[in-house]
């Protein structure tokens, strides 16, 4: 069987000398560690105060973000920026990037919907989320959603089991998993869509309270 981590080249040969939050944000975007790129119009690289002791790590950049070349811009990031005012912390003062930086689509009629990232891409991209959190040292990383607990802590992660409780990993002292912003959005009721949006504000004040 071949090694599923091992299918592609990997973003490694494609960092620059320095892994400078700089330098790294030129050259993701010629980035072909693996075949995302072919259909992606940018990579989207992290963004935010450089040296944070907050960095929230999602999934990868949606249809908004592929465009504007900015991570969560669109409705997702929208939702999360008012979770994270409700909730004490302020966006602009936390570094905010993606597991993997371009976008994973799949048509649909005029539509590109977004498509889960695998564990090899995962694995590719992994250089770009490293050299990122090596050069903002955060004190507190949140994992937002179940891509971004699985890269952190291992496919063991279970975002249902482990949310909102602050972990540790070699990366920060803190690590606190929540469910993803899209999942708020994706629910079908009001109520339904309260319940989570409450909950997602409930884990965001546990990280405001390592970081206050
Ligand atoms: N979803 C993500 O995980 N990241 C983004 O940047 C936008 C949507
Ligand atoms: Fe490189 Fe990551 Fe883009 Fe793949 S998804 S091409 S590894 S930047």
């Amino acid at each position: 069987m071949p090694d599923r981590k091992a299918a592609y080249p990997g973003a490694a040969a494609y960092l620059p000398a320095s892994h400078s939050l700089t330098a790294c944000r030129k050259a993701v975007d010629a980035c072909h560690g693996c075949p995302l790129y072919r259909r992606a119009t940018h990579a989207v690289f992290g963004e935010g105060a450089a040296h944070s002791p907050l960095v929230l790590i999602g999934e990868q950049p949606g249809n908004d973000e592929d465009l504007s070349g900015r991570p969560f811009v669109g409705p997702s990031g929208k939702l999360l920026d008012r979770a994270l005012a409700e909730a004490g912390v302020d966006r602009g003062k936390a570094y905010v990037t993606n597991v993997v930086k371009h976008f994973k689509w799949t048509p649909s009629g005029e539509k590109r919907l977004h498509k889960k990232p695998d564990a090899a891409e995962i694995a590719a991209c992994r250089p770009w989320l490293e050299a990122e959190l090596a050069a903002v040292k955060p004190v507190t990383i949140v994992a937002l959603g179940a891509t971004a607990g699985q890269a952190l802590l291992g496919r063991a992660f279970r975002v249902t089991r482990q949310r909102g409780v602050p972990l540790t990993t070699p990366f920060a002292p803190h690590l606190i998993a929540t469910i993803h912003p899209s999942a708020v959005l994706r629910q079908r009721t009001p109520d339904d869509r309260a319940r989570e949006y409450a909950a997602l504000v409930a884990d965001l004040k546990v990280v405001a309270a390592t970081v206050t």
